[in-house]
C-alpha cells in the first residue's frame, strides 16, 4: 500500500531583518507537525524559505549600503544557517530569487492572463509605501495605515489587476463545505467575515519606474510582479510545478502554517490564484497567534526582539522547542518571558522528566546492578502502567493530529507525573528490603522503564535530541529513521531484559533563577 503523504510549509520570511522568535515558532511548529506525521506513517515534505523581492528589501539593503542581491544573500543565509541549529529538518529551502521559482511565477501569470483574469487599468488610490499596497478609506485608522501609522499617499498609476471578485462566491462555498480548511475555527470565521464585503480586484504589478527588484511580468516588461503574487507561488514552484514528481505526489496534501498577520493573502488571494490558474487548491491553512515578549509586541524600539540563537545558546534547543510548543495554544497569542521559560525548564524538564529518568535508572542500578529486570506476567499485571501508557499514546495522537501541540505534551506530562506518584506509592526502597518482594520490585522497576521508553518515543517530534538520549540511556536500539512509529511503541515489555543500563547523565540541569540573562 502506498504511504499517506503530507506537505507542510512555513511562510517564506522577508529578508529585511534577521530571524527572531516569531519565525522560529512557525518553523518549529511545522517541524513538529512533520515529525509527528512521520511517526504516524506519512511520507512527508517540509518546505521553508525566504521572500526576497519588493520595496522593503530594497530599502533594507540601501540602509546597509549594499546591493539588493548582496543583501538578500546575506540575510537568507542567516535563516538557512539557523534552522539546523534549531533541529529543523526541512526538505527544501526556497528563495524567490532562484531561477526555477521565477519561471513558475511567469508561467502562472501567463496562464491567468491567457484565461482573461488579468487586465490593464488605471487606478487612483491611497498607497502605503511600507505595505506596498493600496488602501481603502475604510481600512485606515484615523486616516493612517494601521500597520505603519503614516498617512498613505494619493497616487495614480496604470497597473495590471487580477479579477478576484468573480471567485468570491466560489471561495465562500469552498470554505463552508470543507470544514478544517482554515484551522482553527476562529480564523475561518475571520476569513468568512472579510468575504462578506465585496472583494476588490488585486493590483498585481508595480511599474518599473518605481521598483525594479522583482520579477518582470511576462506580458509587459515595464512592470514587475507584486511581491505577494510572487511569494505565494513558492509553494508550488518548490515542488516543481507543473510536472515535477514532487508536485504530483505532495501538492494534494498541502497544508500551510502561517500566523494571523498574513491570513488574508493565504486565505483569499492564494486559493483564488490557484483556482484561476486551474490548479487544485491547497488542502488546508493552519493559523497561529502572535508571540508577545514580556507583554509587548516585539519591536526594535522596545528592544525586546527575541533572538533564538541567544535563547537556545543559553537554555538548549530542546528546552526552547518544548517551551514554545507547551506554552502557546495553537491559534491564540502567547507571552514569552525568560521567567516563564526558566520555570518550565525547572519544573517540567528538570523536576518531572529529568528526575524521573535519573531516579528510575539509579534504582535499577542499585537494586538490579543495572540489568533490566524480567517480569512474570502475574506480578506485572497488577502493577502495570500499560493501560495508562496506551491511553497516553492515544491522547497524544489525537491532540497532535489536530495540531493541539500543548495538549499532546500535557498528555505526556500527566503520564510522567503519574509515574512519579507511582514511585511514591510503590516505595521501591521498601520493597528492596524484603527478599520476598523481589518479583514485585522487578515489576515496578520494569514498568517504570517501559513507561520511560514510551515517553522517550512520544517526545520525539518536539524534542528529537532528548528522545534519542533517553532511548540510548534505556539501551533501546533506534530504528534507522531515528524514531519509532506510533504503532511500534507497543507492545509493552519490549525492552531487552537483561541488557545493562548505566547511570544517566543529567538531562536537564536546573537553571538557577538568579543566572538568567534578562532579555
Ligand atoms: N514574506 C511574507 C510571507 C510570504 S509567504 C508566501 C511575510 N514574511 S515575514 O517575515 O513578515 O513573516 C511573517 C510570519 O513570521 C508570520 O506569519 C509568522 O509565521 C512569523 N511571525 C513573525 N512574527 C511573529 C510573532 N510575533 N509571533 C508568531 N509568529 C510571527 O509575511
Amino acid at each position: 500500500m502506498e504511504a499517506k503523504t503530507q506537505f507542510f510549509t512555513t511562510p517564506i520570511y522577508y529578508v529585511n531583518a534577521k530571524p527572531h522568535l516569531g519565525h522560529a515558532y512557525t518553523t518549529i511548529a511545522a517541524d513538529v507537525a512533520t515529525r509527528f506525521k512521520q511517526m504516524d506513517g506519512y511520507d512527508t515534505y517540509f518546505l521553508t524559505g525566504t521572500d526576497e523581492h519588493g520595496d522593503k528589501i530594497v530599502q533594507a539593503a540601501e540602509k546597509q549600503s549594499q546591493s539588493p542581491a548582496e543583501y538578500v544573500e546575506k540575510i537568507s543565509r542567516l535563516f538557512q544557517d539557523l534552522w539546523p541549529r534549531l533541529s529543523i529538518g526541512n526538505d527544501r529551502f526556497i528563495r524567490t530569487t532562484q531561477p526555477e521559482h521565477i519561471r513558475v511565477v511567469e508561467q502562472l501569470l501567463t496562464r491567468i492572463h491567457d484565461r482573461g483574469d488579468i487586465y490593464f487599468s488605471s487606478y487612483e488610490g491611497l498607497y502605503c509605501y511600507g505595505c506596498e499596497r493600496f488602501y481603502q478609506e475604510r481600512e485606515l485608522v484615523d486616516g493612517k495605515c494601521p500597520d505603519h501609522g503614516v498617512a498613505p499617499s494619493r497616487i495614480r498609476e496604470s497597473n495590471y489587476f487580477f479579477r478576484m471578485s468573480q471567485y468570491q462566491d466560489w471561495l465562500i462555498d469552498h470554505i463552508k463545505t470543507h470544514p478544517g480548511f482554515i484551522h482553527p475555527k476562529q480564523y475561518e470565521t475571520e476569513i468568512l467575515s472579510f468575504l462578506k464585503e465585496p472583494l476588490e480586484d488585486l493590483c498585481i504589478s508595480r511599474p518599473k519606474s518605481r521598483l525594479t527588484w522583482g520579477i518582470t511580468l511576462p506580458f509587459d516588461d515595464n512592470f514587475v510582479t507584486y511581491v505577494w503574487f510572487d511569494a505565494l507561488t513558492n509553494y508550488i514552484s518548490a515542488l516543481g510545478y507543473p510536472d515535477g514528481p514532487l508536485f504530483e505526489k505532495f501538492w494534494p496534501s498541502a497544508r500551510h502554517f502561517v500566523a494571523k498577520d498574513i491570513i488574508k493573502p493565504h486565505g483569499i488571494y492564494w486559493p483564488i490564484m490557484l483556482k484561476a490558474a486551474g490548479i487544485d487548491i491547497y488542502n488546508g491553512l493552519n493559523v497561529h497567534g502572535f508571540w508577545n515578549v514580556s507583554g509587548s509586541k516585539m519591536s526594535k524600539s522596545i528592544g525586546n526582539v527575541t533572538d533564538p540563537v541567544q535563547v537556545t545558546g543559553q537554555y538548549g534547543v530542546d528546552a526552547f522547542r518544548y517551551f514554545l510548543m507547551r506554552e502557546m495554544v495553537f491559534g491564540l497569542d502567547a507571552n514569552f518571558t525568560e521567567d516563564v521559560l526558566v520555570s518550565r525548564i525547572n519544573s517540567d524538564l528538570a523536576n518531572d522528566l529529568g528526575n524521573l529518568f535519573s531516579r528510575v535508572l539509579s534504582m535499577n542500578l542499585k537494586y538490579f546492578k543495572g540489568e533490566i529486570p524480567d517480569v512474570t506476567s502475574a506480578e506485572s499485571a497488577a502493577l502495570s502502567l500499560e493501560p495508562e501508557a496506551k491511553e497516553t499514546i492515544q491522547r497524544f495522537r489525537d491532540a497532535m493530529a489536530g495540531y493541539e501541540f500543548h495538549k499532546g505534551l500535557e498528555a505526556v506530562w500527566q503520564f510522567i507525573s503519574r509515574m512519579n506518584k507511582y514511585i511514591d506509592t510503590q516505595e521501591p526502597w521498601r520493597l528492596a528490603k524484603d527478599p520476598d518482594a523481589r518479583p514485585k520490585l522487578s515489576a515496578v522497576i520494569r514498568n517504570l522503564l517501559e513507561g520511560l521508553r514510551t515517553v522517550a518515543c512520544l517526545i520525539y517530534p518536539v524534542m528529537p535530541e532528548t528522545s534519542g538520549k533517553l532511548l540510548a540511556g534505556l539501551k533501546v536500539p533506534l530504528p534507522e529513521t531515528g524514531f519509532f512509529k506510533l504503532d511500534r511503541i507497543f507492545p509493552w515489555m519490549q525492552m531487552p531484559a537483561g541488557a545493562c543500563l548505566e547511570k544517566p547523565d543529567s538531562l536537564f540541569p536546573r537553571v538557577d533563577a538568579g543566572k538568567k540573562t534578562g532579555q
